[in-house]
């Protein structure tokens, strides 16, 4: 095994991902791998799978809680989902989603947030979408409270409404350099890294060499220093076809379908349970059991 200063794995132990060894991913040229989680056995295993972030994403919205969308979302709802994700998460960086309403007013109020990510769920940094003024001056402050910030720019699922839907961005050469500038800006205001999301590969690959800091895409080409999927895209969680900026690497709807209907085909054919799956109670003591059942 080598024993570079880089390494992320001791004996078999794996170290936990921290600010610098991201930043030294990109200065390295390693590809960073992020996924999104929003509970306890996805955490595990995203633990063992050894990926370097886990993302509490606000997508949560539309996965796990039904909504649709994200803007629902309340932060309550991501303190529930966050603090069942770090008790199953050790090495990878913890990054939770800021959701719509909860950084937008003020400074104080983006502070108070993010800090509460962090105290009641164990975030060890927080994101947020958008990289115009207002947004600028939140990741400022939030990082002046001590707390790291990811940014996310491209298709902001928050605001998708104001961007004429979920399509991609930067799509013109004015609106690639709106891109670049709005990351530009994040990068300045102190982000540690930041989403690029559904972004022309070629303009996701300029702007990723003209930052210092790591970049990681969804839909936003190969050129990125890494890569973000949503946990239930890339399973194959919901039927249909795999959205264009994901790819699915299973088929856990068939799974689970497979599984839920051949135990309910058991249950009403009287397979299960069977006695393998009982419990059972000496002779003796059974007899006295349905002797005295009628005093019960
Ligand atoms: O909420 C989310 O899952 C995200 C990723 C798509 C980056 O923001």
């Amino acid at each position: 095994m080598s024993t570079t200063p880089n390494e992320s794995v001791v004996g078999s132990r794996r170290l936990a991902m921290t600010l610098p060894r991201l930043a030294d991913k990109k200065r390295l040229g390693e590809p960073i791998v992020m996924i999104t989680a929003y509970d306890f056995p996805s955490a595990l295993i995203a633990e063992e799978a050894g990926v370097d972030i886990v993302l509490v994403g606000d997508s949560a919205g539309d996965v796990v809680l039904g909504y649709g969308s994200t803007v629902p979302v309340k932060l309550e709802e991501m303190l529930m989902l966050a603090a069942a994700v770090r008790r199953g998460l050790q090495a990878p960086l913890l990054v939770v989603d800021l959701p719509f309403g909860t950084y937008e007013a003020s400074d104080e109020k983006a502070v108070e947030n993010a800090q509460r990510l962090v105290k009641e769920a164990g975030a060890d940094a927080v994101k947020l979408e958008g990289g115009g003024p207002a947004q600028v001056a939140r990741v400022a402050a939030i990082v002046a409270a001590g707390i790291p910030v990811m940014g996310h720019v491209g298709l902001t699922p928050q605001s998708a409404t104001a961007l004429g839907g979920r399509r991609a961005q930067g799509r013109t050469a004015e609106r690639a350099l709106a891109v670049g500038r709005d990351a530009r800006a994040l990068e300045a205001a102190g982000c540690f890294a930041i989403v690029f999301e559904a972004i022309p590969a070629a303009v996701a690959a300029e702007l990723t060499r003209l930052l210092a800091i790591p970049v990681i895409g969804i839909g936003a080409g190969a050129g990125t220093d890494g890569q973000v999927l949503v946990l239930h895209d890339m399973l194959g969680v919901y039927p249909g076809q795999a959205l264009r900026h994901s790819k699915q690497y299973a088929d856990l709807h068939g799974q689970m379908l497979a599984a839920i209907a051949e135990y309910a085909e058991e249950v009403r054919g009287g397979q299960f349970p069977s006695s393998e799956n009982t419990f059972s109670i000496a002779p003796l003591e059974l007899e006295a059991f349905t002797q005295q059942l009628g005093d019960v």
